[in-house]
């Protein structure tokens, strides 16, 4: 029986690996093909994306400019569009791609559906908060079918970029400061965004981004120079992006800014040597915004068509908005600078995503309106965002458990403009969702009618803030409306404050050099406490902020982030306690701007103190660490950790088992987390490193045995070349719930 069924096994083995050769052998022939046929203009197309230029459902376009773009996309010019929405729109153009030009090669039309398209999660920063990566892949399934159901198939997400600096604007959109936990997140909206089969027409491709190092901008400013070791590159920015690509993400996008003196656009260490040849990647790299033209103005190319020169060669495929390689490939190849493989190269990864979506066999394939209804913004979708949104929420602070509040019987003052706005808790990169569509923080309040709930919104936070390309103007002096929300907080039982940044703070461009609450809040915040010191803080924000003056006087701190349409049930269910918050930061809370870039994976050097005079590592007038770790969060009940135990199962794996009980009178999640120290090593190893976590469910008094199994590249690290390095030595394991914890095998 037994010989027979592994005969059975390798035959259906052998069967559904023959089956996938031929697939790819299809493939392969049919892109062969249509390569054969194509003109080199053709092939630029291919390699030439443009953002939406007009209604493609109205008349022709008028102006120069997008004549001459209407006048391309006819001639197979065109091989991608960003920016499009809706399935009249998408369908129109597609039409003109398919049925008007010699090929009829399809386009690809991409987006940026970085949380959500129309219901809106958490932002990325805020659902990385939840640790949990089975929610995280369900809220990017949901965000993919929402925006396939609109047409598109493409999104310019996952952002995978690890950042340790609270003053980039872009930290909202990433995983925050660890490696280990961001490659973990990465895999799971990867997962999520492109499912099982891109040919689904509810999946879409993805794109891991930004390739590399954007995280690292010098102070923390936008597109601003990154100069940093290969240690750092390979062992803290890389890690995201290789198991981006082993998770088979359709397509990557190359970063403006420069690495070392070479900007990443025209990198062929990264994207040739690294990404296309160590890790055999065979998707496509997208240039980001106009990145192949930037690198005139990075002092890198002299021109355009050298722009162009260096972007091909270095790997980047696909052209986003520089028209470069429409412009020049054709001169570069007459002048023999480029041959003509490294173009086939680029289009033919280009039309292999085209064909894993379907597109050849139905370029209309997204383009579906019965989906529009049943798969977008709908009650499940938005029960998904509420549950998210409570497992993102980090509580920070609750002292003499001033949370979870009664439910009746209370006077409550809930105090500032961001409590009553539905838009902000959006955040940036909302992609479609309907302008104020979050359930605001009273609106999420009001459900628990047993409780006098009374708004006042205080002074004005920001004086205009209905801007999109420009910057918010932010109230630092008009008190007016402070006295009204003073006189209500001293009427109270409890004030209920919300503060913290707009929805369009943080992002893009929004790089900020002050990372305390914007404005006039924090007077705001002290006068309030002059009056009644029952104060819930909720912070709304897209970073982590400097909350000290907060800390050391408010009972209560919620990290609430920017959690997207269902922001104010979840808050409301949390601050009542029908949830139990879980929630730990994904990057560190710094006490003061001095402090950043702070982080937990930091380094020992040579005199880490503390000692009792003044030659060691820290600073005169600040603490070493931040005001709150990563890994951080509080719950209403209390886990204890207990009986860590170290065996070695053989020469390649450690096993780490302990336990944690539930201890307090709620039910509740934690996040075990299990961190490693190697105490010496050829390279400087960092004090932790993140090497398992957990979120589990315990009722009250339960206790669970956990048992991790440690290999050796677990505690290898990669050295200057990218190879993972393991040296025998002493290694020191931590578990907790915080990369604070000292609960150790030593
Ligand atoms: C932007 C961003 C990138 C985005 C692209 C398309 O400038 O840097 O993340 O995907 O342009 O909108």
């Amino acid at each position: 029986m037994k010989k027979t069924f592994y005969i059975l096994l390798s035959f259906f083995t052998l069967a559904s690996c023959s089956n996938a050769n031929s697939e790819e052998n299809k493939k392969e022939k049919f892109i062969d093909s249509l390569l054969s046929k194509m003109t080199l203009e053709e092939k630029a197309g291919q390699m030439n994306q443009y953002n939406g230029f007009w209604d493609a459902t109205g008349p022709m376009p008028e102006g120069d400019y997008q004549k001459k773009r209407y006048k391309e996309l006819k001639n197979g010019q065109v091989g991608s569009m960003l920016n499009v929405i809706g399935v009249d729109q998408i369908r129109a153009l597609q039409k003109i791609a398919v049925e008007e030009t010699r090929l009829g090669i399809p386009l690809i039309f991409g987006h940026d559906v970085i949380h959500g398209y129309k219901t809106m999660f958490p932002i990325p920063l805020a659902e990385s908060s939840s640790w949990d990566l089975e929610l995280m892949e369900k809220s990017a399934r949901i965000a993919a079918t929402e925006a396939s159901a609109d047409g598109l198939h493409w999104t310019f997400a996952p952002m995978v970029d690890i950042s340790r600096d609270a003053r980039w604007g872009r930290v909202m959109e990433g995983a925050g400061e660890d490696p280990y936990l961001g490659s973990k997140i990465a895999v799971a909206r990867i997962n999520g965004f492109q499912g099982q089969d891109l040919k689904d027409s509810l999946t879409i491709a993805a794109c891991a981004k930004h390739f590399a190092a954007y995280g690292f901008a010098e102070s923390g400013k936008d597109y601003n120079t990154v100069d940093i070791g290969l240690q750092t590159l390979h062992n803290i920015v890389l890690p995201s992006f290789k198991a981006s690509a082993k998770a088979n993400v359709a397509t990557f996008m190359n970063s403006f800014n420069e690495i070392n003196g070479i900007p990443a656009t025209g990198s062929k260490f990264l994207q040739r040597s690294i990404l296309k040849e160590k890790w055999n990647y065979k998707g496509f790299i997208v240039s980001d915004w106009s990145s192949i033209e930037e690198m005139v103005a990075h002092g890198y190319s002299k021109d355009l068509k050298s722009a162009a020169l260096s972007a091909i060669k270095a790997g980047s495929d696909m052209d986003m908005m520089s028209y470069a390689y429409i412009k020049y490939l054709n001169n570069l190849l007459d002048e023999k600078k480029i041959s003509i493989d490294i173009i086939d190269d680029a289009v033919k990864r280009i039309l292999s995503v085209k064909y894993d979506l379907g597109l050849f066999s139905n370029p209309y394939l997204y383009c579906n309106d019965v989906r529009e209804e049943e798969n977008i913004f709908n009650d499940r979708n938005r029960a998904l965002a509420l549950d998210i949104a409570q497992e993102s929420i980090v509580l920070l602070k609750n002292d003499a458990n001033i949370l979870p509040l009664k439910k009746s019987g209370l006077k409550i003052a809930l105090l500032g403009g961001l409590a009553i706005d539905k838009d902000s808790p959006l955040g940036n990169w909302r992609a479609k969702a309907p302008k104020n569509s979050a359930i605001s923080v009273k609106e999420g309040l009001i459900k628990y009618n047993n409780n006098t709930v009374k708004f006042q919104k205080g002074p004005k936070l920001f004086k205009n803030p209905t801007f999109i390309d420009g910057h918010l103007n932010v109230n630092n002096t008009d008190t007016s409306g402070t006295y009204s929300a003073l006189k209500l907080a001293k009427e109270s039982d409890y004030v209920i404050t919300v503060l913290g940044e707009h929805g369009l703070q943080s992002g893009e461009g929004r790089s900020r050099s002050n990372i305390k609450l914007p404005g006039i809040q924090e007077h705001f915040l002290k006068e309030i406490y002059k009056v009644n010191k029952n104060i819930v803080l909720i912070i709304m924000n897209g970073r982590p902020l400097d909350l000290s003056w907060a800390d050391a006087h408010i009972p209560a701190i919620v990290e609430s982030w920017h959690l997207g349409t269902m922001s104010g049930n979840a808050l409301a269910s949390i601050l009542y306690g029908d949830c139990n918050p879980s929630g730990k930061l994904p990057m560190s809370f710094p006490r003061s701007i001095g402090q950043v870039p702070i982080y937990y994976n930091h380094k020992n050097t040579g005199r880490p103190g503390p000692s009792d005079y003044v030659f060691w590592s820290h600073y005169s007038d600040e603490k070493n660490d931040p005001l709150y770790p990563f890994g951080f969060g509080l719950s209403y009940t209390n886990f204890e950790y207990s009986n860590l135990e170290l065996s070695k199962a053989d020469e390649r794996t450690i096993n780490v088992k302990f336990k944690v009980k539930n201890i307090g009178n709620h039910s509740g999640k934690e996040v075990v987390q299990l961190y490693v120290r190697d105490l010496y090593s050829s390279q400087t190893r960092p004090v932790k490193e993140l090497k398992r976590f957990r979120k589990v469910q315990f009722q009250i008094d339960e206790e669970k045995i956990f048992n991790f199994v440690l290999k050796k590249n677990d505690l290898g690290f990669l050295n200057d070349s990218g190879n993972l390095v393991f040296e025998k030595g002493e290694y020191e394991i931590f578990v907790g719930g915080s990369s604070k914890t000292n609960i150790s095998s030593f």
